[in-house]
């Protein structure tokens, strides 16, 4: 693609990865994603972020058009993960900057991921800035959102925030700006983003945000390296939706994930989705085989409860669910209700060790622990609904 001048003197040198589904080999991102760059016109010319290994080619190729890459003075590494970093050694070898920035944490790591001996690498200090002429490059950084080295850049006499990852959306498009496509679908794929990527730091999202609050930097746009620009009141929106995301309010909302052989299990699940419905709680029935753990995850991501099921399998549980269940758990939801249903054949450990996951997660149990020999009985499902109905109970109790 052709860069977008953003600002005058400011422009997008991202690359449109329009078919990538895997994202880092764990996440879905159904929308493609961008791997955005940006390129600022100075007295010294800076070259922000730089993209996916593979996508040098482009990179450069946008570059020329408005440079000739061998000029480039400045690279600002704001997150050193291959998406964003992949190709810095490239860029290194042929732009041959004055200055390498990156963050503390970035400086330690940036030798364990590159031959960088003789790179001009300068650390910076956290609010440090440098003059690049009639603007200014002032760095903060943003430890754990979602690596350690992360960091923002802001260039003060743009209002423009450079945020790496944060505010990110996995969203392939033509379209540079989030006012040229809807906000809620916009909001919609960063809550996805979040919930895969950020959700174990939202208590660093909220301080964050609350350092930010106190700088009062004065700002009309903010680029993230994946996605669309937010631009003028976007902004707030946003940083509001950051907020709302970091803070996990939970929904009247179940998401009931399960695996099944012969569908008993799916039976005892839908009796459960059944009861919760009936009290007015909207619910999710996912399929771990229909369903990506990462689309799981973005439902459980707002949701008050999660209800889980899977029959005993060779004294285990399916294998999909623990899938499901050990990339869920690493991302660390809080506040979330939990209960277990599940059939069995003869040692029927299912339940038990599906509590055992939802009690690893903090969650609270609503009991019983429903199981059933072979086929779901109509007592079984009759115990199912009303579990349903005992969860809705539960969430009214915690969301009022
Ligand atoms: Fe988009 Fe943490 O990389």
């Amino acid at each position: 693609m052709r860069p977008v001048e953003i600002k005058k003197g400011v422009h997008w040198l991202g690359v449109i990865d329009w078919n990538c589904r895997n994202f880092h080999g764990y996440a879905l991102s159904a929308k493609g994603t961008t791997y955005n760059s940006f390129y600022i016109e100075d007295e010294k010319k800076v070259l922000i972020d730089t993209v996916s290994h593979g996508f040098e080619n482009q990179l450069l190729c946008a570059l020329s058009h408005l440079t000739n890459p061998e000029e480039i003075d400045y690279i600002v590494v704001n997150h050193l993960e291959p998406d964003h970093a992949g190709c810095l050694d490239k860029m290194v070898e042929i732009c041959k900057p004055e200055k390498i920035f990156v963050s503390p944490m970035g400086g330690k790591a940036i030798e364990t991921f590159f031959d960088c001996k003789g790179w001009p690498l300068h650390i910076i200090k956290p609010g440090e800035e440098v003059s690049i002429g009639k603007r200014t490059l002032r760095f903060y950084e943003t430890r754990m959102l979602h690596w350690p080295d992360n960091m923002f850049t802001y260039v003060p006499e743009e209002k423009m925030l450079f945020t790496s990852d944060a505010f990110g959306q996995n969203i392939a498009s033509s379209e540079r700006y989030v006012d040229q496509l809807s906000k809620e679908m916009v909001a919609d794929y960063m809550q996805q983003y979040f919930a895969n990527i950020i959700t174990p730091y939202a208590p660093k999202v909220l301080k964050t945000l609350e350092t930010f609050a106190g700088l009062n930097l004065d700002l009309d746009t903010i680029c993230p390296d994946h996605g669309l620009i937010f631009r003028g009141e976007d902004c707030a929106f946003a940083l509001e939706k950051y907020a709302e995301y970091a803070k996990q309010t939970p929904k009247n909302k179940a998401v009931l994930f399960y695996d099944t052989m012969w569908k008993s299990t799916e039976k005892m699940i839908n009796a459960v989705a059944s009861g919760l419905a009936s009290e007015g709680v909207s619910v999710k029935v996912m399929s771990v085989k229909a369903n990506h753990h990462s689309d799981v995850m973005s439902e459980v991501f707002d949701a008050a409860a999660v209800v889980i099921g899977s029959p005993t399998h060779n004294n285990g549980i399916l294998p999909g669910m623990a899938d499901t269940l050990t990339y869920i758990k690493g991302l660390r939801p809080q506040g979330k209700i939990g209960a277990a249903v599940g059939s069995f054949g003869w040692s029927g450990e299912c339940v038990n060790i599906l509590t055992e996951w939802l009690e690893t997660m903090g969650m609270e149990i609503i009991e019983p622990k429903i199981k059933a020999k072979n086929r779901p009985d109509h007592d079984a499902l009759k115990e199912c609904f009303q579990l349903g109905v005992n969860i809705a109970a539960a969430i009214k109790e915690k969301i009022g």
